[in-house]
């Protein structure tokens, strides 16, 4: 059963004068609960337009988004959509509103009116589950990028969405603090069955991913698992995109005759076959 679903979405940005922008041209995607699905595609082709439709900050110029079987369309389910389908940003230090950790994850359940110790409940499990429940009378300004993110995480996390959505968070990490929080995105989604959509620019994030979706000029290009998708690197070296540079050694290691399988997408798989 799929959670977010687009039929011919189609949306346009005014641009100056009467300059028509056309960000998304006829998109149909279907998510399926429980996936792990990774956006990728060169500046410009849409990808933050799309995040931003599917929990209604955006309404579709043509076709239709459904979440969780509600359509964006309808105002009535707006904030429904907002539960079910949680968005995370590029920057943690936008997402972070109080002066220590807890109460920051707190702010959310908080809104909603929930009695204290359910508010309790939910921030000590959202802590525990992005790995920060020791920072909990942390100042959020103090920690790591990484941290903060994964703090800001914990915080969509206490709304208890079905959906994550997460435009480029790791773009302002250092790679430590790119791998925490990738790692903390997979043990939600394997752990509590949360379905994550991740936008990236790096394409070792997309690895992990259980279908890569590449956007390019608006339009749905090609989706596949990793192994599919990055098969065609010269395709994706095209439209302005890498491999990644795993992907990148085994395919020359392919073409200098060692017999590497299409599926090689890890140091630690290449390394296996290597010493093997
Ligand atoms: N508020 C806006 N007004 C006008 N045009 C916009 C606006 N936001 C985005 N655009 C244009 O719409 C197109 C898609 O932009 P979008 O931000 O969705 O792309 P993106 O894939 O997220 O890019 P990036 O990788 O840089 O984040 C681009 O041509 C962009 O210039
Ligand atoms: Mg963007």
């Amino acid at each position: 059963m799929e959670i977010i679903y687009t039929r011919n979405l189609c949306f346009s940005y005014k641009g100056e004068g009467d300059r028509i922008i056309r960000a998304l041209d006829n998109i149909n995607l279907t998510v399926k609960r429980g996936e792990f699905v990774a956006i990728l595609g060169p500046n410009g082709s849409g990808k933050s337009t799309l995040a931003r439709h599917l929990n209604a900050l955006l309404l579709p110029g043509e076709g239709e988004v459904w979440v969780d079987g509600m359509s964006t369309r309808d105002e009535s389910s707006r904030w429904q959509i907002r539960q079910t389908a949680g968005m995370v940003f590029q920057n943690p230090d936008n997402q972070i509103v109080a002066t220590t950790v807890e109460e920051d994850v707190a702010f959310g359940p908080e809104n909603l009116g929930l009695p204290s110790p359910e508010i309790r409940q939910r921030v000590d499990q959202a802590l525990r589950l992005v790995g920060m429940s020791a920072y909990r009378q942390h100042a959020p300004h103090l920690l790591s990028g990484g941290q903060k993110q994964r703090v800001a995480i914990a915080g969509v996390i206490a709304m208890r969405p079905k959906c994550l959505i997460l435009d480029e968070p790791t773009a302002m990490l250092d790679p430590r603090g790119r791998r925490e929080v990738l790692e903390t995105l997979q043990r939600l989604n394997r752990e509590e069955g949360i379905t994550v959509l991740l936008i990236t620019h790096f394409m070792d994030e997309a690895v992990a991913a259980d279908r890569v979706i590449i956007l390019h000029e608006g339009r749905l290009l090609l989706e596949g698992t990793p192994a599919e998708v990055f098969l065609k690197q010269d395709w994706l070296r095209a439209i302005g995109l890498d491999v990644p540079p795993v992907v990148e050694l085994a395919g020359e290691l392919r073409a200098a005759g060692l017999n590497i399988p299409p599926d090689v997408l890890t140091v630690d798989r290449l390394v296996d076959l290597l010493c093997c």
